[in-house]
């Protein structure tokens, strides 16, 4: 990589937890806990689970042998690999290009929702008013202020930058040494508080029992459309959740070493992020179920409501529990913060390994100039909502045009990441052939053992699976068909 020798990890175990570091984020801690409620709990829970053992394996092996075949990050593994087929890779490079800004500054958020609980942990100062009846206009002011949305983006921006520049071993492994255990041990702490609250176990059966009505038409029907609704909500979370189809895992994988064995690595990350999803449901389901029941909320509606179930609807429920809750809900955002920022400091590492190999210059230029770029591209959406908030992109939105953050969030994750997953299915089932990836598996004399499913996956059933998912998504984007999520 770069002048200096490509980097590589301390170890397998170094590996995985910078993988699962990077895969554990917003998507797990907001987005899974959301999903499950919205689509029959336990029912949904358990068709993620088989989609990750299945899909969510081949797709995540095939990156992380790419990226070890080859030793490059995703913009140039693919060309290297096959001639033509470079495309795969130039397109997956602007995926975290376009996400890395977006969810830093939504690591900003995060960020000043911290600052706001240690402040009232210490001081007994609740800006979210009196049962935190405030907590709407708390966040809403807070994203459309002139400067504060911005500044704090930034600053989460640098402290990313700042690990990167120090490398893989200095900066990126240790730095997840640190976080991430403090956010299992933080995770664990808060649902054990949450399961031991009077009254949670009604919560918690909402949460892990399948609940049969989010297939079911309102008259009690079974309804297939509704299933691939709910396989689809699963299987996109899944993507997101593992971190897949943006050349993450192609870059980190390029950083291992030939003895690792891949096959295991990727159950390891999958167990730990699939884990920390389960966890965060069992710290939000809960309470909000508590919450809604007490204040007469519909469930659903108190669930789904997108970022304000952090923003808006958490910090009502922290009120709840009284002074202890100033302190859960520092808690709780000193974990998120630390789930956003090593998922956003592998996304930026995705950008500067690129810039790495096809500049051919070092570590610390190719981080100065990747986070320029960053902090350029941030700014739109940290304004998006205050300062700019009349500027709307009417390109897939036609009719209420859709804000910047947003626009990026669905060209990136409902567009390219679809298309890019396709690509590599094709590219990999179809042209290299599965057989070049288990042999990259076995490359440590292993014998790989889910060789029969991953082909099978590869070739036939992760196309067409990804096919539908994009399908959907444009439908959705587009209003076709009564989609919505
Ligand atoms: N996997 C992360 C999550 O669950 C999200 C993420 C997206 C991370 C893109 C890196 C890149 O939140």
């Amino acid at each position: 990589m770069g002048k200096g020798g490509r980097a590589s990890w301390s170890g397998s175990l170094a590996f995985v937890i910078a993988a699962a570091a990077s895969a554990i984020g917003l998507g797990n801690l907001w987005r899974f806990p959301y999903l499950a409620a919205q689509y029959g709990g336990g029912m949904f829970i358990a068709i993620y689970l088989v989609l990750v053992a299945t899909l969510g394996f081949a797709l995540m092996t095939t990156e992380i042998a790419i990226g070890r075949k080859t030793s490059q990050s995703q913009l140039t593994a693919y060309s290297r690999l096959k001639s033509g087929w470079g495309f795969i890779g130039i397109i997956g490079t602007i995926i975290p290009i376009l996400i890395v800004p977006y969810y830093c500054v939504i690591g900003g958020w995060v960020l000043y929702y911290l600052k706001a609980y240690t402040h009232m942990a210490f001081t007994g100062v609740n800006i979210m008013g009196e049962a935190a009846a405030d907590s709407g206009q708390v966040f809403s002011s807070f994203i459309s202020a002139p400067f504060a949305p911005f500044g704090y983006g930034m600053v989460f921006i640098l402290g990313c930058a700042a690990v990167i520049v120090m490398g893989v071993k200095n900066g990126i492994e240790k730095s997840n040494m640190v976080m991430m255990p403090i956010l299992f041990i933080m995770a664990i702490a808060i649902s054990l508080y949450v399961l031991f609250l009077p009254g949670s176990a009604e919560g918690v059966r909402y949460y892990l029992v399948p609940n049969l009505d989010c297939v079911s038409t309102p008259d009690g029907k079974f309804s297939i459309v509704l299933l691939c609704k709910t396989i689809l909500g699963a299987m996109g979370q899944m993507f997101y959740s593992l971190s897949l189809a943006m050349g993450i895992m192609v870059t980190y994988g390029s950083y291992t070493s030939k003895s690792d064995s891949i096959e295991k690595c990727v159950r390891r990350i999958e167990i730990f992020d699939t884990l920390i999803a389960l966890i965060a449901g069992l710290m939000i389901i809960p309470v909000v179920y508590m919450f809604a029941v007490k204040t007469g909320t519909d469930v659903k509606q108190a669930m789904c409501a997108g970022p304000g179930l952090m923003f808006i609807t958490l910090p009502k429920v922290f009120a709840t529990l009284g002074t202890a809750g100033a302190w859960v809900g520092m808690g709780f955002f000193l974990l998120v913060v630390f789930a956003a920022a090593t998922s956003a400091i592998s996304l930026m590492e995705a950008c500067v390994a690129s810039v790495c190999d096809i500049m051919a210059i070092d570590r610390k230029p190719a981080t100065f100039f990747t986070t320029a770029i960053i902090m350029f591209l941030a700014t739109f959406s940290a304004l998006g909502y205050g300062a700019w908030k009349h500027v709307k992109l009417y390109i897939f939105d036609t009719v209420n045009g859709q804000q910047f953050l947003d626009f990026f969030d669905f060209l990136s994750n409902s567009v390219l990441m679809p298309v890019v997953a396709v690509a590599t299915c094709v590219f990999v089932g179809w042209v290299l052939g599965p057989k070049a990836i288990i042999d990259e598996c076995e490359s440590n004399g292993v014998t790989m053992k889910s060789k029969g499913i991953y082909s099978l996956m590869v070739k036939y059933i992760a196309p067409a699976l990804m096919v539908m998912l994009l399908v959907s998504e444009i439908c959705r984007a587009l209003g076709i068909g009564g989609w919505s999520i």
